[in-house]
């Protein structure tokens, strides 16, 4: 979820746009078998990272006014972990999002525009309940009692309040954490748990990642994010404080945060992104245009990209625009083949396989690319999403001020803390070798499992299929 800034908030309510901003909606599915479990040594708190995934049709503008038009159902990813707040503890599941900064639960899962089964997965994440807890309280909230926060895509209002937040799994309690409790919510269906920067720069108050700091669990305000393959249930993983060097492979690329891009806009993980380029069937090209300031935003499903450029990659790849469903469509064959989309920062380059950034359908009949055009005007030149961050292992680190990004591999775990001088020169454990079998096991999972594929559903004939 991309929190819009205030000159933003602005524009949109002046221009009425709300629809098309960057930040996708994350939604839950069915609970996992797997019960979570978190794992905690010293200096750092690890958390499996649970998938959830659920169906959306994806309405184009021009179709609002007109039922008979073809729906695309798309099905969001998104990516949770589970706290457990108050005394006695209660379990609420939360999306994790590098691209809003507050904690808050009990999305309501009585909003007219969730699906039925939206509504059963919003109850299943667990809601807060104050009263039940006897370490909640009101009267240690710093700033003003309610909030409203509009995101890309939906929007909450809330109220404050404080109460001491567990990690199921661990012994680990933090005392007294400022949060908020969802009094309304509009197309959200989860509560977010906002990663991004706190307590003196976006916000009065601490943050979850700032109390971690604050009351020592964590040696610098760092957490890095392995966000695991598509359909993998056990691979994801979020450590405050420290790192898995088996979760990637060969030298973290180190670069700096970059700070406020525009008047009034807030701090974000942004980077300097030199250029996008395609690595494809020997041929090597860079996009114009793609220079930008990005964002990374583990709470946005696609990639957002200024037309021109996203143009342009989609045609390298044989991608027809359907204006039905908003997106490029691509051939499927891609999700067997080669090839990279180059993205070069200021100190090297993060190739991102071509069949990562595509999504499909659960008949596989029908493939995108997981990526829309930026919203002009925001302020946000680009900003890199899920369909980016799967395939890298992201260490997001505010105390020394930088985002360092590996080639994400799974090759076990060994998770330690990262010193407060950052991750620079921890080298990933993983043989790159391995992401050839991560290739063959993602190719083929989507094809045969459907739940394992992004994309759930297309409807009925009309969005040339043909290209399959
Ligand atoms: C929040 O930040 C302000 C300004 O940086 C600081 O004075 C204050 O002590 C911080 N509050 C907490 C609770 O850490
Ligand atoms: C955290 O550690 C510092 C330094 O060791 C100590 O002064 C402080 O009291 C500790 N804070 C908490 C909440 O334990
Ligand atoms: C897509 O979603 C709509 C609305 O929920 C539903 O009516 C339609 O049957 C779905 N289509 C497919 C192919 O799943």
């Amino acid at each position: 979820m991309t929190r819009l800034s205030r000159s933003l908030l602005f524009f949109l309510g002046v221009a009425g746009v709300c629809s098309a901003s960057p930040g996708a909606l994350l939604t839950p599915a069915s609970p996992s078998p797997r019960s979570l479990e978190t794992r905690s040594r010293s200096g750092f708190l690890s958390f499996p990272i649970q998938q959830t995934q659920r169906d959306k049709p994806r309405v184009s503008r021009r179709q609002v006014d007109d039922i008979s038009a073809p729906l695309f159902n798309v099905s969001y990813v998104g990516y949770l972990i589970e706290l457990s707040i108050g005394t006695p503890g209660q379990s609420v599941k939360v999306a994790i999002d590098t691209g809003s900064d507050e904690l808050w639960v009990n999305p309501d899962c009585n909003d007219r525009e969730l699906l039925a089964t939206q509504r059963q997965e919003c109850l299943a994440n667990g809601r807060y309940n104050a009263a039940r807890s006897t370490t909640s309280s009101t009267d240690k909230v710093i700033g003003p009692p309610t909030e409203t926060i509009q995101y890309g895509i939906g929007s909450v209002e809330m109220e404050y309040t404080t109460d001491n937040i567990a990690f199921p799994g661990s012994d680990i309690e933090l005392d007294s954490v400022q949060f908020a409790i969802a009094t309304e919510t509009d197309d959200l269906n989860e509560g977010i748990l906002g990663l991004s920067f706190g307590n003196g720069t976006n916000l009065v108050y601490p943050n979850l990642v700032d109390e971690l700091f604050a009351q020592n669990i964590t040696d610098s305000k760092a957490f890095s994010v392995g966000l695991g393959a598509l359909g993998s249930e056990s691979s994801g993983v979020l450590i405050f404080g420290g790192i898995d060097t088996k979760k990637y492979t060969g030298d973290l690329i180190m670069n700096e945060i970059q700070g406020p891009q525009f008047a009034r806009d807030i701090h974000r993980y942004y980077l300097n992104l030199d250029s996008i380029g395609i690595d494809r069937n020997g041929r090597t090209a860079t996009y114009s245009g793609s220079s930008a300031v990005v964002v990374l935003d583990t709470g946005a499903s696609f990639s957002y990209f200024p037309d021109s450029v996203l143009r342009a990659m989609a045609s390298d790849i044989g991608g027809r625009y359907s204006a039905n469903a908003g997106l490029y469509l691509v051939p499927c064959s891609l999700l067997e083949q080669d090839g990279t989309f180059d993205f070069k920062f200021e100190s090297g380059v993060v190739k991102i396989p071509i069949r990562d950034m595509i999504i499909q359908d659960t008949q596989a009949q029908a493939c995108a690319l997981a990526a829309d055009k930026e919203l002009a005007g925001s302020g946000i030149d680009m900003l890199l999403g899920d369909s980016f961050l799967r395939s890298v292992y992201v260490v997001f680190d505010q105390t020394t001020g930088t985002i360092g990004m590996a080639p994400y591999v799974d090759c076990g775990s060994n998770e330690q803390p990262l010193p407060a001088t950052g991750a620079k020169g921890m080298k990933g454990e993983c043989d790159p070798a391995s992401s050839k079998q991560d290739k063959d096991n993602a190719a083929g999972g989507r094809l045969v499992a459907s739940y394992a594929s992004v994309w759930a559903g297309v409807v009925v004939g009309l969005l040339g299929l043909a290209l399959v």
